[in-house]
Order: C-alpha cells, then sequence, then structure tokens
C-alpha cells in the first residue's frame, strides 16, 4: 500500500482490533441477532446491545435503545429526513451539504412539495447563525447542517444552531459523517435532536455500518417495514424502539467491527486524535502553500477545519494531478466534486472540482512531505 490521504472518504488502516472482531464473529459465531433463543444467537444478541452502548456513551446519550444501526450515514440522513417531512413542509439547510443530504431534499421537492432554504456559507465554509434564524417560517420542520464539510474541512457551529433549534422548537439533524469519531460530539451539550454518522470514516469501523440517534420525541417514520424479531403475527412495524426504525438482519459482522473500534478510539481519546490530526493538517496547510501555482481553498487555520483540504494547481485538471500522483508516486487523494457540489459554487469550482486530502489518525508528517515533493515535480 502507498501513502493513502482519503481518509475523509474512507479511513484506512483500521485498527487490528476491528478487522479481528469482524473475522472473529464470523469464524465463531455468525448468528443473527434478536432472531434466536440459542446461547449462539443470544451472545449475537449481546453483542450488538453493547454496541449501542458504547455508541451513545461516545456522544453522551442516555439510551441505547434509540441507537439505531443503518448500512451508512447516507441511509441514516434519508431515515431522519424522509421520517420527519411532510406535504408542503419547510427545511434550513446549509450550502455544505452532501448528496446523501441534498438529492434527498430535491426528490421530497418533487414528490412531497416540500420547499428549502440553503444558507450560504463564506467562501471559505463559515455560516453566519444569524442567517438561520431568519429563515425560519411558520411551516420549517427541520434544519440540517452538516457538522462539517466534507470538500473545505470547516467546521460548523452545531451548538449555536442546536440552540436556535430549541428555541424555535424544530428539529435539528446533524450530519457527523467526517466528525464522529475525531471531534467530542455531546448530543445534550450540542442540542442536537438527531445525530447521523457513518461507521468507516473517522469512527474506524467496517464499512456497511453506521446510525442514526433519537434524542427527541418527535414523530419518525420508517424508512422499511419489516421483520424485526419479535411481534411477529402483528401486521404492521412496531411503534417502540430500536424495532420501530431497524428491520431486517443487521450487519452483525460489521457491527461487531464497530464495537471494538469505537471502543480503540475511548481508549486512545479523541482529544489525542484530534491533536495528531490537527497538528498534520496545520503542517500540510504550510508546506502545500509553497508549491508554485497552488491554489487551496477553505479557511488556512487548521483549528478551523478536519483533516480536509481541497486544493488544485492552476492550470492543471484535479484529475490529471490525481492520476499521477497515484500511477507515479503511490500517494491516494480524491479529485472531483466529491458529492457535494453546492460547496464547490462557493468556491468557483463547479466545473473543475478539486483535489482532495484527507487526513487520518495513522498519517504521519512523512506522508505530507511526500505529496508536497510529488505537487512540485508534478507542476513543473
Ligand atoms: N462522501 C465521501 C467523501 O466525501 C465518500 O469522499
Amino acid at each position: 500500500m502507498g501513502i493513502y490521504l482519503d481518509n475523509a472518504a474512507t479511513s484506512y488502516p483500521k485498527p487490528k482490533v476491528v478487522a479481528n472482531a469482524v473475522y472473529d464473529f464470523m469464524i465463531n459465531n455468525g448468528t443473527s441477532s434478536g432472531r434466536g433463543s440459542y446461547q449462539k444467537a443470544m451472545e449475537s444478541d449481546f453483542l450488538v446491545y453493547n454496541a449501542r452502548k458504547e455508541i451513545a456513551s461516545l456522544f453522551n446519550f442516555d439510551d441505547p435503545k434509540r441507537v439505531i444501526f443503518t448500512s451508512n450515514v447516507t441511509e441514516s440522513l434519508n431515515l431522519a429526513i424522509r421520517g420527519i417531512l411532510k406535504e408542503g413542509d419547510h427545511v434550513v439547510t446549509s450550502s455544505l451539504e452532501h448528496n446523501a443530504v441534498w438529492r434527498c431534499l430535491k426528490t421530497l421537492e418533487k414528490e412531497r412539495k416540500i420547499s428549502i432554504t440553503k444558507i450560504d456559507a463564506t467562501k471559505e465554509g463559515h455560516t453566519n447563525i444569524e442567517e438561520i434564524n431568519k429563515s425560519i417560517r411558520d411551516n420549517t420542520a427541520l434544519i440540517i447542517f452538516t457538522h462539517a464539510s466534507n470538500v473545505l474541512g470547516t467546521i460548523q457551529p452545531i451548538k449555536e444552531i442546536g440552540r436556535i433549534s430549541r428555541i424555535r422548537k424544530i428539529p435539528f439533524l446533524v450530519d457527523a459523517a467526517q466528525t464522529a469519531g475525531v471531534l467530542p460530539i455531546d448530543v445534550k451539550e450540542d442540542n442536537i435532536d438527531l445525530l447521523a454518522f457513518t461507521g468507516h470514516k473517522s469512527l474506524l469501523g467496517p464499512m456497511g455500518t453506521g446510525g442514526l440517534l433519537i434524542n427527541c420525541e418527535y414523530n419518525i417514520e420508517p424508512l422499511k417495514s419489516g421483520g424485526t424479531g419479535g411481534d411477529s403475527a402483528y401486521e404492521y412495524q412496531p411503534d417502540y424502539y430500536p424495532n420501530k426504525l431497524e428491520t431486517g438482519t443487521l450487519n452483525v459482522g460489521g457491527i461487531a467491527g464497530l464495537l471494538e473500534s469505537v471502543k480503540y478510539i475511548k481508549s486512545e481519546g479523541i482529544d489525542k486524535i484530534h491533536k495528531k490530526e490537527t497538528e498534520i493538517t496545520k503542517y500540510a496547510l504550510e508546506k502545500l502553500r509553497f508549491v508554485k501555482n497552488m491554489e487551496i481553498y477553505g479557511p488556512k487555520k487548521s483549528d478551523d477545519i478536519l483533516g480536509v483540504i481541497s486544493f488544485n494547481i492552476k492550470g492543471m485538471r484535479a484529475e490529471d494531478v490525481a492520476y499521477v500522483l497515484d500511477s507515479k508516486y503511490d500517494i491516494m487523494v480524491r479529485a472531483g466534486l466529491h458529492c457535494a457540489p453546492s460547496a464547490h459554487d462557493l468556491i468557483g469550482t463547479k466545473d473543475i472540482g478539486t483535489l482532495r486530502v484527507g487526513i487520518g489518525y495513522f498519517n504521519e508528517k512523512e506522508d505530507i512531505d511526500k505529496l508536497v515533493y510529488a505537487l512540485n515535480k508534478i507542476q513543473k
């Protein structure tokens, strides 16, 4: 494996304990959870419950039953958005959202005639929260914000936005795809009603895992209907958590890995993880500046961003640079729009896209040195 700098897409490598837990489950258990009363199935059930408990405590949440497992953050966001919004509702969101939010809203604009207010961030991805307050209407039924942009890395003021949503009594949904596992998130302190997360990015878990924390009493209609392992004679979806929103056989092998990754993060400490990633991000921002013809987008202060840096070399196509980085220097970065087109509207790169470096816990400063060396050669 060469130099992996695409951690904003998915983290790599994973801690060994994560891979071992998936392997161990498949080899030594392999049963469905919540479906059988024999011993192995009870162990599987216990594992899933433990994972709910560990995840709840990571986000300072008290009720593990309201940790709903999904297959990724896209499903979590669809579940929350489609579960809450009704015909004619209004929603307030940011201009930094990933297509997981944006396409879902645009679909509901057609299907349910919802209206959308998009709060424009600055070129650096900062949001003026007063704009949010002003945009709320009588029929505003949901406020959705990403915790950090996957294009610019800019961290959003979710606590303050959450405060507004509490005062105005509107559910607040946070997309923590880029932040869960690297920034502290406290659903109580941060006034979060619905927290959508994925397991495979900074939580360092397997792909195919994710979830939604329901820290509110707003009604959420299920996205799917089907078997829950209980109440089988009842013809409708049960109305209690997690069964109301969680149906079909769970990815218990993946959840076993996620349980270990969350334990790993807790034992390392989120502060330590965040500090290391910020240090490398700061180093990268300093070094990249000196590459000739370099244009870096987003905040220049590493404290304002996560380990995500978007840039271009003037006069060169992002895809071409990424191709040479990979084929000649064995360095992996992402190029394009990163599934978040409206963030590119802000920085004027919708036609050309950007190169994106995603720094993770296992990167070192030497990785940045090698990237900068290669970019210097390429731009010549
Ligand atoms: N949404 C992921 C990214 O930002 C895949 O790359």
